[in-house]
């Protein structure tokens, strides 16, 4: 049975602490869950307590939304993603992005752990997504559509929006951290990709790839969030390197890169909400 939004809101609104007004919310993949430590005052709500959510069940997850507030401003942390590859329903990955809107968000803050295949841009590092290929076999909008919440069609020209790369490439340029830029390719995983299929995503034009994000920010495009996504570079994509791609591994360089996330999010929210103002 689907869950409708407004079931949804009634949940929420009974955990999460009276006028609490968020305009920015971010989730965080893998192993970059610990930018949520910085919050004060937050409020956690398991994604089991929501109707319509089911799943996070990757090791490095926490299966988490927090509410609070972090650089002093008003957000909702949602710790750990549901992916394609757990078996998600597109109706969970629906509620997940819709409560967002619902909770008065207007900006979405992505991460997610990448592999890369431009050699400058190695393990630990951080690339900024300017756009994206779409190679998971399914589209999360395919089906009716609710006109309540967005348009039957939707262009993806700035689905990266710009103006937010450039607040975001400001505040890493303020912490000294470079920020690759580039075009991430989503695969459906579970399986790291082949060394034949990372040649040919190369040729297509991708300079990371993940299994996630892409779903996530078509669904974000549709509400009418504005998306801004950092990654965080794991490992050299599969062939690129001598070094065997495993989910250890990714955590490892994760944690690099997460240190300089824990630093750059709370920045960037800071600046957008001086912006905003
Ligand atoms: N491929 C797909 N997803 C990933 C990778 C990768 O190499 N590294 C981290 N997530």
């Amino acid at each position: 049975m689907s869950v409708t939004m407004p079931e949804v809101m009634q949940v929420l609104n009974r955990h999460l602490p009276q006028g609490f007004s968020p305009k920015v919310a971010m989730i965080l993949g893998s192993g970059l869950s610990s930018i949520a430590e910085q919050m004060t005052g937050s409020v956690s709500i398991p994604y089991n307590a929501i109707p319509g959510l089911h799943g996070g069940t990757v090791a490095g997850h926490a299966s988490l939304m927090a509410a609070g507030h972090l650089a002093n401003v008003p957000v909702i942390c949602m710790r750990g993603r549901l992916h394609m590859y757990e078996g998600t329903s597109i109706e969970s990955l629906r509620v997940f992005i819709r409560q967002l809107k619902h909770l008065g968000c207007q900006t979405l803050i992505v991460t997610g752990a990448v592999g890369s295949l431009v050699p400058e841009a190695g393990p630990g590092e951080l690339m900024m997504i300017n756009d994206h290929i779409n190679f998971q076999p399914f589209n999360p909008l395919v089906g009716p559509n609710d006109e309540s919440e967005g348009p039957r069609f939707v262009g993806m020209e700035d689905a990266y929006d710009p103006g937010l790369q450039e607040i975001m490439q400001g505040a890493a340029n303020r912490l000294g951290y470079t920020l690759h830029r580039g075009v991430y390719l989503s695969t459906m995983g579970p399986t790291f990709e082949t060394p034949a299929e990372i040649r040919a995503f190369k040729r297509w034009g991708a300079d990371v790839v993940g299994m996630s994000v892409v779903p996530e920010v078509i669904l974000a495009r549709h509400c009418g969030l504005r998306v801004v996504c950092v990654a965080a570079i794991t490992n050299a994509a599969a062939g690129m390197s001598h070094e065997r791609i495993t989910h250890d591994g990714t955590l490892q360089y994760g944690e690099l890169a997460a240190r300089k996330l824990t630093k750059l999010i709370p920045e960037f929210v800071k600046d957008l909400n001086d912006a905003m103002v």
